[in-house]
This record gives structure tokens, sequence and C-alpha cells, in this order.
């Protein structure tokens, strides 16, 4: 089997409020194989938008580790961080966070082009991710002229237009109704079965649940597997 994709050993995080010290990771361990999609959940304050932070190298632990394909995330310098994330992975949030004054296509591009690709060549591949979101009628709008359904489409895009090899989603549906959320959800799914991504999903919606190859809740600090 190949190496697992997203390896999370023994995180523990802890914030300081005032005096207090606020213990929210206490022993996270996962293991994300390639093309697996998990479910996170969890209830509000569990800590599960920290530890996807932590993930994603965006946020440092107190002590464990993550690796991302083999490599270590958490030790590596801030540089070839932002380079591990770059090459392998993708984020969609519960906000969009589109901008504003750019089409649903330059967005899409837009971290191609900062990761030095041309044009041109940047914005074919944005279109033809949006066409794959079924978005092809909606590339040259702007996100005020988007459903919000469709925002989330283009976020989905924009996730995905660098080819990673996992998407860590923070509630990427909870901004939207049960009809728009099932399809985000589902594209999603769709989209991870045809280019073998992975998913790492934090939901509170126990329906999105069941498109997913695998649930782990997070409870005082830890992940335990759900059957
Ligand atoms: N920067 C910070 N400083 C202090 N405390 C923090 C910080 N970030 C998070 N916390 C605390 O850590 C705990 C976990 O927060 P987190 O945002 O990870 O929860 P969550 O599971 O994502 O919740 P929700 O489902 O509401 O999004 C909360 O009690 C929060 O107040
Ligand atoms: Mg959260």
């Amino acid at each position: 089997m190949s190496e697992p994709i997203l390896q999370a050993h023994d995180l523990h995080k802890a914030f300081e409020q005032g005096t207090e010290r606020l213990p929210v990771l206490r022993g996270a361990t996962c293991v994300i194989e390639a093309g697996e999609r998990v479910a996170i959940v969890g209830r509000s304050g569990s800590g599960k938008s920290t530890l996807l932070h932590i993930l994603a190298g965006l946020d440092d632990p107190d002590a464990g580790e993550v690796r991302i394909a083999g490599e270590a995330l958490t030790a590596a310098a801030v540089g070839e961080r932002a380079a591990l994330r770059n090459r392998y992975m993708g984020f969609v949030y519960q906000l969009h966070h589109l901008l504003p004054e750019f089409s649903a296509a330059e967005n899409v591009a837009m971290s191609l082009r900062l990761g030095g690709m041309a044009p041109k060549e940047a914005m074919d591949n944005a279109v033809e991710m949006l066409v794959l979101v079924g978005l092809a009628q909606r590339t040259t709008h702007r996100p005020a002229a988007l459903s919000g359904g469709e925002r989330q489409r283009v976020a989905v895009a924009r996730a995905l237009v660098g080819n990673p090899r996992v998407i860590l989603a923070d509630e990427p549906t909870g901004n939207l109704d049960k009809d728009n959320a099932r399809q985000v959800f589902e594209l999603m799914c769709r989209l991870s079965d045809e280019t073998g991504v992975a998913f790492v999903m934090v939901t509170h919606d126990e329906g999105m649940v069941d498109g997913m190859h695998r649930v782990l809740r997070l409870d005082g600090g830890i992940l335990s597997s759900l059957p």
C-alpha cells in the first residue's frame, strides 16, 4: 500500500487565556490514506478547527508531529512548510473567501499564478476546473453575481486546481441551505473519486457523513473512530 497522505501523531495543544491554560488537543492521532475521505465531528469548541490548522501547518502544536506524504511538516521551516502546503494541500473554508473584484476563473487561477504559472495556462486550467464543478457558464461572473452554492463550488475548484493530494475542509457547507449543502458535498465526493484526492472534512452535519469512508470524533482532545 502507498504511503499515508497525512499523519498526525500525538498532537498536544493548549491556549493561554489570561492566567488559565486551556488544553484543547491532548494526544490526537490520525492516519489518512491516499484518496480517503474522513469526517471529523465533535461539539463546538472541541478543537476541530485547531486540529485542522495544525494539520495544515498553519499553527504549531505544543508537542507531536504532522507528516504530509511522509515528509515532516511540523518540523519544517516556514518556507518549506509553505512549499509542502502548495504541493500537497488544498483548502475549503466555511466562508468562500473569494476575492470580490475578480471573476470566478480569475479567483481559481490566482494560486496557479502565484505559483508562477503563465497567465493563459493558469486561466485555461481554471476554466477546465470550473467546467468540472458544473460552472462552465459562470467563469466570468464575479462572486457577487453567483449564488451561495455556486460560490462554494468555485471555492472547491480553487482548492483542486493545483492537483493537491489532500483537501482540508472546515465545515465547507456550513453556510449553505440543505439542498445546496448536499450538492456541494456530493460534488466533493465525486471529484475525490475521480481525482484520488483525499478529504479531511470537519462537519456538524450528520447527513454529510454517509459519503465519507470514515468518521473520527474529537472529544476530550483525542480522536477516536466512530463505527
Ligand atoms: N487563538 C486562541 N486563543 C485562545 N483560545 C483559543 C484560540 N483558538 C481557539 N481557542 C479555544 O480553543 C477551543 C477550540 O477551538 P476550535 O475553534 O478549535 O473549536 P471547534 O471545534 O472548531 O469549534 P466550532 O465547532 O464552534 O467551530 C475553544 O474553546 C476556543 O475558545
Ligand atoms: Mg471550528
